[in-house]
């Protein structure tokens, strides 16, 4: 357990766990992966799922970030950025799901959190402010991904503020697709059936 590298595996492991395939299932509104965007994440769990599903989809999508830094921190040195590695990469590429995961977006605001708490607020405080303003999750978490990594960066923390940053370009990557549909004006907006957007 005090070797750093056990944690990038265990955190693999443990961010592979598609939470919003398993709790739109055990709701009884089937498979999440064909509703909406098709993603995997919170947005579409509650296209399909209802708040609840959402809400508990973003509980442990972004728990298992966490409890892989905190396991990892707390028993390796270094444990704690690789655990969130493991984590991250886990949800976007889960071994259970043939490597097709999620966009990282919960599990992003989990690793900040549990890293270094004022920047999962600033995460959380930008996602918010922009989901307010302009109704996109996609354009929510893509603005929260980019700005929180300035703040490991602005007190030091190289380590953290790398995690954070290389997360944030894979969450802009996965989010291609919105990006073309933002841009095209196309991007289905929250509070609204997929069928109503823009
Ligand atoms: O975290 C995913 C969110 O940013 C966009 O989700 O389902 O609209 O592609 P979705």
């Amino acid at each position: 357990l005090s070797l750093p590298w056990f944690w990038l595996i265990a955190g693999y492991i443990l961010g592979s766990i598609p939470f919003g395939l398993i709790v739109t299932a055990l709701v009884g509104k089937g498979d999440v992966r064909k509703v909406g965007s098709g993603n995997i994440g919170t947005t579409n769990v509650l296209r399909a799922g209802g708040k609840g599903a959402a809400a508990a989809t973003l509980i442990l999508d972004a728990g298992k970030g966490a409890l892989a830094v905190w396991l990892g921190g707390r028993y390796a040195m270094g444990g704690d950025i690789l655990g969130g590695i493991g984590a991250f990469v886990g949800h976007c590429f889960p071994i259970f799901l043939m490597f097709r995961g999620g966009k990282g977006v919960a599990t992003y605001l989990g690793i900040a959190l549990a890293l270094q708490p004022l920047a999962g607020l600033a995460f959380a405080v930008v996602w918010l402010l922009t989901a307010a303003l302009f109704r996109y999750s996609s354009l929510a978490g893509l603005a929260a991904s980019i700005a929180a990594p300035l703040v490991p960066l602005a007190m030091g923390r190289w380590d953290a503020a790398l995690l954070l940053a290389g997360m944030a370009a894979m969450v802009i990557a996965k989010h291609e697709d919105n990006i073309g549909r933002l841009m095209r004006g196309e991007e289905s907006r929250l509070g609204r059936k997929p069928a109503d957007s823009p």
